[in-house]
């Protein structure tokens, strides 16, 4: 900042503003400094204002003297009544209407099972079934999904009995720490039913042929938006080629 600056003893800053800051107009004489927090914090509370005539409190008239700035406050949406269907189960939750599927499912219900990983679309940890299609919990308004089935890793291992997805996983000890665990099993189940719907994907010879072949190529092009830190990939696949092997029928999670 050059010498003489606006930024320090006040210099060409509007009276209004500074009677917003903690500079009063003596120290101001004395040539003290005006800190850049304090500018911003005082033009925020300037900016935010009552219209000149509008009254109320706040207004630059009716500052006692010796306050320094008064702060806006935060506005939002009041939270809101959402009723979702997660695993056969409605819910009644007061929640955030901005509330991702995956804090509402964690937070509000207490389903800890789907994990938050990056939070931003990009590990695969949250996934989830909604209607028989899985997708990224993180990635989604709660308050979106009141008319839908969500399914979570909870819901597919009803009575304690694994699902021989689950079970595929433990036997080829498809997991180190775990974290990411219930997101590639999801996942799993999803791709399974994708193969017997015979919906192609970008790693598919033919997308013309009636039937997908569930081969490790598919595996992986399929299973390539859920990361693993522990980089257990290799028995993931496996345990996908023989869960593949073991349901005959759609899963029916979600
Ligand atoms: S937490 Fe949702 S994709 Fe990573
Ligand atoms: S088992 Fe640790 S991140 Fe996948």
């Amino acid at each position: 900042m050059s010498a003489g600056s606006d930024y320090t003893g006040g210099g060409n800053l509007s009276p209004a503003l500074l009677t917003t800051t903690s500079v009063t107009p003596d120290r101001r004489d004395e040539g003290v400094a005006l800190s850049r927090h304090d500018f911003l914090a005082g033009a925020a509370s300037w900016n935010a204002r009552p219209p000149a005539g509008a009254g109320g409190m706040g207004g630059a008239g009716s500052r006692p003297p010796g306050t320094s700035f008064h702060r806006a406050e935060a506005l939002g949406p009041e939270p809101a009544r959402i009723t979702l269907t997660v695993n056969g189960r409605r819910h009644d939750v007061i929640a955030d209407p901005r509330a991702t599927l995956l804090d509402t499912l964690r937070e509000r219900i207490g389903l800890t099972g789907t994990k938050k990983g990056c939070d931003r679309g990009e590990c695969g940890a949250c996934t989830v079934h909604v209607n028989g299609r899985r997708i990224l919990a993180c990635m989604t308004l709660a308050v979106m999904h009141t008319a839908d089935e969500i399914t979570t890793i909870e819901g597919i291992a009803p009575d304690g009995q694994l699902h021989p997805v689950q079970a595929a996983f433990i036997e080829h000890d498809a997991f180190q720490c775990g974290y990411c665990t219930s997101g590639q099993i999801m996942s799993a189940l999803a791709l399974l039913d994708e193969i017997r719907r015979g919906e192609p994907s970008a790693a598919t010879d033919d997308v013309t042929a009636p039937a997908v072949m569930l081969s490790e190529p598919e595996i992986r092009e399929r299973m390539s938006g859920n990361l693993c830190r522990c980089s257990c990939y290799p028995q993931i696949v496996a345990a996908v080629r023989q869960a593949g092997d073991a349901v005959a029928e759609p899963s029916g999670a979600g």
